[in-house]
């Protein structure tokens, strides 16, 4: 029984029997009550310092990504190497053109009712951007300086028990310290851990399933104790749960420490019939162990995990639980577009399902420690996870970069990102840089790698251990790429072939893949293939044939992963656009986001996605037609058509009159399609997509027939010239959202003709009202060169879409988001909030 007299008394306390859980461990997470500055005075420290004039946030905040954009936000004048510049050259955009170099402060007043004299208090960043200096009650409690990692502090020494606490922190970023948009602040969660004296530390457990078979699994768990000075070990005993994912106790084990366990209780448990996790089936258990001093209860400590195999097999493969499971992978930055670097679960979760429903099976967290909401969605959504940790050692890829902290930091950076993620099932790899510089020097690489890779193994035996390597060549003659577990190549997959013969592990990783880029509704004439192209318009073609100077398109990659049985598969650059990494337009400001992804900015699917999606995602029907069929002036002029789809072959109509019939060409070998002519000629291609090259251009409809393998008609789909825009459409993903003030709905913005087909050219400004139970977040529309405000309830459409971002606050009730725009009828829908 649990008695809470907080009412009474103004001060929570719980007098328990039994139920004493929230009693031996408390969690808070500082959310609400932040106050925050631009400004830099050694006084903000100081309790009694007066900060009421400052700004108030809620944490995770962004301090940059309000804006507004500028050129000489980090402008970097410099020659980017690894894309092959010889000489400095003005980066306007590369991190994004956004305000989040310099300082910044954060201040919050709070008490931890549940501290106490002879109690424990640690401070959890789950990550600050960047170089942390945390201070309590006026005393430096610790600094850290890379603003991608989750660390901890013991704030014991510096708490008050019954007062109000001041915690005071101090964020920096300097220029040139990043490739990409980094964010800034508190951008990731903030908590405070309250314990007793006896207590399992921050990442306490480890724990493995060595034994997984159909019938049993044998699961192994290692669980570390703080013991307070005076006391021993064997005054402990620790009783372990394990739940299945219903909440019931499956299997119980209890032991008493002893003299001889260094301070670890080590226990094995059975489970039988284990429901494996796997993408498909996302299954988590739950350990939760609980310590004792005699009777009474020290610690109690929940540890999520899954019961699942992974294996790499020379020759064969990844395997997952016994099964060969290529990567269908995408490379992430960490930023969730207009919401910036702030974490948002909800955000999170919508770019899973969008990835999911392509087929993706995996994400690569480049080039850093991915936020735990993360890989918390990954473990219950199904997407397997290569967690990485540097993109910079200690020779230099940015002037400020991590370089400078390495010999002090890179081995608590790496041990904290493991120690972290060990116990995650999503969790399958880890990857300890990408694109090292040090790949060139024979001397330094190989060792350093072997090193890192070291740090991973000590601190978990059971996954493989990659980085990404663009230098194939270097790194398979100065046996850099020897001495990984898995050798991950960054694009070249025309030199697989060649490295595989001296690769001891006999396995080849597309640890980075494609970079092909594209504009989502942009399409460009003639439809060539091209490398490096620009246009005045500073967008890239969406026909899918643009990539940059050491790229490629998909289907270079596909093939590869298709046909070679040592190709484990592969991490696209990248899943969803991000801020910064403008290329091909280097230098052209305001293009200041990148064009590479398979989804744009917004969140919207370019038609890369279904190329994708017909080929990652075969149990499901894909027929996706391009371009848009709106080009007015274009009349009687070669317009080729492509068909995305998952079907062999497909017959294409244009106002009802054939255009043949389109076959994929399995003739097409890895070898038979290397020659420059034929990757001109889109050779390679015409083993995925559909292509009629020589259909011309009038207004009408484009219909597509899909045969299958029997040829026989199984789908069709049609696209039509669009008329006249007349109103907006408004599709909400979720149209029922939890009233936290944190949970969002993603509203598709479309401009329509009296159809409803998409106007593709409409620009429109389209302005935003909500009312009812919820905020206006922040809007995008995908194109890299606009400058408009996220946050400002107004933007225009790009190729007449945008995505709108719908808040929730803490009340529940309807929300209702009103959108127009001059000359449209205005779109309205009804959000529910409970
Ligand atoms: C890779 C690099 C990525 C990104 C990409 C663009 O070389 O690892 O971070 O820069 O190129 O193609």
């Amino acid at each position: 029984m649990t008695l809470n007299i907080k009412n009474l008394l103004g001060i929570a306390v719980l007098f328990s029997f039994s139920v004493i859980s929230a009693q031996v461990r408390t969690s808070y997470t500082f959310e609400k009550g932040w106050k925050f500055t631009r400004e830099d005075n050694a006084d903000f420290i100081q309790p009694d310092y007066n900060d009421v004039k400052w700004q108030s946030v809620v944490v995770p905040h962004d301090w940059a990504i309000y804006g507004p954009f500028g050129i000489d936000n980090d402008k970097q004048l410099t020659a980017i190497a690894q894309d092959g510049q010889k000489e400095a050259m003005e980066h306007a955009g590369r991190t994004g053109g956004l305000p989040f170099v310099g300082v910044g402060w954060y201040r919050l007043n709070f008490d931890a009712p549940s501290f106490a004299k002879g109690k424990k208090a640690t401070l959890i960043f789950d990550g600050a951007m960047s170089h942390a200096r945390v201070y309590v009650n006026g005393q430096e409690a610790g600094y850290w300086p890379y603003g991608y990692n989750t660390f901890y502090l013991d704030v014991t020494p510096y708490l008050k028990e019954g007062m109000m606490n001041t915690l005071a922190v101090r964020l920096e970023n300097e220029t040139e310290s990043s490739r990409w948009y980094p964010g800034a602040g508190l951008y990731r969660n903030v908590h405070l851990v309250v314990t007793e004296d006896a207590h399992i530390p921050t990442w306490g457990t480890q724990l493995t399933t060595p034994v997984v078979k159909d019938d049993y699994a044998k699961v192994n768990i290692k669980t570390t104790l703080v013991v307070p000075s005076g006391k021993q070990f064997d005054a402990y005993r620790i009783v372990t749960e394990l739940k299945d994912k219903n909440g019931k106790v499956v299997t119980t084990n209890e032991k008493q420490g002893t003299r001889f366990d260094d301070n670890v209780f080590s226990q094995e448990l059975v489970v039988t019939h284990p429901a494996l996790w796997s993408p498909e089936t996302p299954v988590l258990y739950q350990a939760v162990s609980k310590v004792y001093e005699g009777n009474t209860l020290k610690d109690e400590y929940v540890t999520s995990f899954g019961i699942r195999t992974i294996e790499v097999i020379p020759n064969k493969g990844f395997f997952l639980n016994g099964k060969r499971t290529p990567f269908k992978g995408v490379c992430n930055h960490h930023d969730l577009g207009p919401l910036g670097g702030a974490v948002n679960d909800a955000a999170i979760r919508h770019q899973i399902r969008i990835l999911k429903d392509m087929g993706c099976n995996a994400i690569r967290t480049s080039h850093n420690m991915p936020a735990p909401e993360l890989i918390r969605a990954c473990d219950e959504m199904g997407i397997m996870v290569m967690a990485e940790s540097f993109d910079e050692w200690k020779a230099m890829k940015v002037r400020n970069g991590y370089r400078h902290v390495f010999d002090e930091w890179a081995v608590k950076d790496l041990t904290n990102l493991i120690r972290h993620y060990r116990n995650n099932p999503s969790v399958v790899m880890w990857c300890i840089g990408n694109e090292v510089p040090e790949q060139w020097d024979g001397n330094k690489g190989p060792k350093m790698s072997y090193f890192l890779q070291e740090i991973c193994h000590r601190e978990d035996l059971t996954r493989p251990v990659t980085q990404g390597m663009d230098a194939p060549d270097a790194v398979v003659n100065n046996n850099m790429v020897a001495v990984m577990d898995v050798a991950g190549f960054n694009y070249r997959p025309h030199k697989y072939q060649e490295n595989y013969k001296k690769l001891p592990q006999q396995i080849v990783l597309g640890s980075e893949t494609a970079s092909t880029v594209s504009s989502r509704g942009v399409y460009k004439f003639p439809v060539t293939r091209q490398w490096m192209k620009k246009y005045d318009d500073h967008q890239s073609s969406s026909y899918d044939v643009e990539s940059c100077s050491w790229s490629n398109l998909p289907e270079d990659d596909f093939i590869q992963h298709e046909d070679l049985p040592y190709c484990i598969g592969e991490f696209v650059w990248t899943g969803f656009d991000y801020l910064g990494e403008p290329t091909p337009y280097y230098t052209d400001w305001p293009s200041h986001s990148s064009l590479f992804g398979i989804i744009d900015l917004a969140g919207l699917p370019k038609d890369r996605y279904y190329l994708y999606r017909s080929h990652w995602n075969k149990e499901e029907e894909t027929l996706h037609i391009l371009p848009h069929w709106n080009w007015a002036g274009r009349e009687g002029e070669i317009t080729p058509v492509f068909v995305y789809t998952n079907y062999p072959s497909a017959e294409l109509f244009i106002n009802g009159k054939s255009q043949g019939k389109r076959t994929k060409d399995l003739s097409v070998t890895i070898n038979n399609s290397a020659d420059s002519v034929s990757i001109m000629n889109l050779k390679r291609q015409s083993r995925y997509r559909l292509m009629w090259m020589d259909t011309k251009y009038e207004p009408g409809t484009v219909k597509v027939v899909a045969y299958d393998a029997n040829g026989k008609a199984v789908a069709e789909k049609e696209l039509h010239t669009a008329g006249t825009p007349d109103h907006i459409e408004l599709v909400a993903d979720r149209d029922v959202i939890k009233a936290d003030g944190k949970d969002l709905s993603f509203v598709t913005v479309r401009v329509v003709d009296k159809d409803g087909n998409l106007c593709p050219d409409a620009s429109h400004e389209i302005s935003f009202k909500v009312k009812g139970a919820g905020t206006y977040r922040a809007g995008a529309n995908g194109n890299a060169a606009s400058l408009e405000s996220f946050q400002r309830p107004r933007m225009k459409v790009f190729s007449g879409m945008m995505t709108a971002i719908v808040s929730s606050t803490e009340q529940s009730g309807k929300i209702t988001l009103e959108a127009t725009g001059k000359g449209l009828k205005k779109g309205v829908l009804i959000i529910e909030s409970r």
